[in-house]
């Protein structure tokens, strides 16, 4: 009778152990077959009752049995994890004999590429390229500049003021007194570089963007210098005409003192957040030498004269390349770099 159980239990778990789809269906044919509680174990239980001959044949069948399960169970489990493995291969598979990508080519800032342009320029006309600190004076920042400590014209520009008489320079014109510190006149320079302002950060203003100085000095220097050396400026950055219209405007180291503007390039003078809805762009304010700023580093303004502009080096790459919003420059957001 307990030979018939055991060879249909046989039969039974056999064909569930080849039939288990996922190990977990093995693992519970496992446990009914040959769990403490399984079908084996309550088989095993009767064996008391039968006598003793009949006991240790059975016995033996019944040790067989369960050792041809456990080998059927182990074979199965094998193949699941050999199936397994095939097809994590296959999910992780690499063609190794596919080119690597190459490097990605990196390219200039557009305010990089626009200084450079403009240095060219003002290097064939005869001028040299010069540096000045970040971290500024205040002599030279200010008072050198014709602006002593209670000028009204110090608010023109939101200061961060640093310790020791030291500012983070708001604009590059204290460059121009190191240039007349440095160089004998006649002299013509430029002075690219980044600037910083206490400002309220949206999309025309920013704490930190580019200017690019410039002074020529020599004799009998005037307005119409001014005016020539301008125009050839912005031929040379837009390579076509621009409207552009000439106002005066106050700073105190020129006199007169003007403001350039330019038709904004942005909506064509229709009005835009950069042009502050006006269509006109300051662009480059510029002036005759203020005599205070000459004689203050040393030249004698009855010999010599001068004059000096301003470019906002930021504000043109907005313009040349419709830039509507100020932030991307400091963004680092390669989407925006990747375009120049
Ligand atoms: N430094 C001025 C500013 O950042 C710009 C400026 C105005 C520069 C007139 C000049 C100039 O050289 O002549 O607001």
């Amino acid at each position: 009778m307990l030979d018939a159980t055991l060879s249909q239990l046989d039969r039974e778990a056999r064909a569930r152990i080849a039939g288990a789809a996922t190990p977990e269906e093995l693992e519970a044919v496992r446990v009914e077959a040959l769990g403490r509680k399984g079908t084996l174990a309550q088989i095993s239980k009767q064996l008391g009752g039968l006598p003793a001959e009949e006991r240790a044949r059975v016995g033996k069948l019944l040790n067989a049995v369960k050792q041809a399960l456990e080998e059927a169970l182990q074979a199965r489990k094998a193949q699941f994890e050999k199936e397994a493995l095939a097809a994590r291969l296959d999910s992780e598979w690499l063609d190794l004999s596919l080119p690597a990508p190459g490097p990605r080519p990196g390219s200039l800032h557009p305010v990089t590429q626009i200084q450079a342009e403009i240095e060219d320029l003002f290097t064939s006309l005869g001028f040299a390229v010069l540096d000045g600190p970040e971290v500024e004076t205040e002599y030279h920042n200010f008072d050198a500049l014709n602006t002593p400590p209670e000028h009204p014209a110090r608010d023109m520009q939101d200061t961060f003021w640093l310790v020791d008489g030291h500012v983070l320079r708001t604009h590059t014109s204290p460059v121009q007194v190191r240039g007349m510190e440095t160089l004998k006149p006649p002299l013509r320079m430029i002075a690219p570089g980044r600037v910083f302002r206490n400002e309220e950060v949206d999309a025309s203003h920013e704490h930190t963007f580019y200017q690019l100085e410039g002074m020529m000095i020599d004799r009998e220097v005037s307005v119409a210098h001014v005016i020539y050396f301008m125009k050839t400026l912005l031929k040379g950055i837009f390579r076509r005409e621009v409207t552009v219209r000439l106002r005066p405007g106050y700073f105190p180291f020129v006199e007169p003192g003007f403001e350039l503007d330019i038709h904004c390039l942005i909506c064509g003078g229709a009005g835009c957040p950069v042009c502050k809805q006006g269509g006109w762009v300051e662009l480059l304010p510029c002036g005759l030498v203020h005599p205070n700023v000459l004689r203050t580093s040393g030249i004698d303004p009855e010999e010599w004269n001068g004059f000096a502009f301003g470019l906002g080096l930021t504000r043109l790459a907005m313009m040349r390349y419709g830039i509507d919003d100020i932030r991307w420059f400091q963004s680092g957001d390669l989407r925006f770099l990747k375009q120049f």
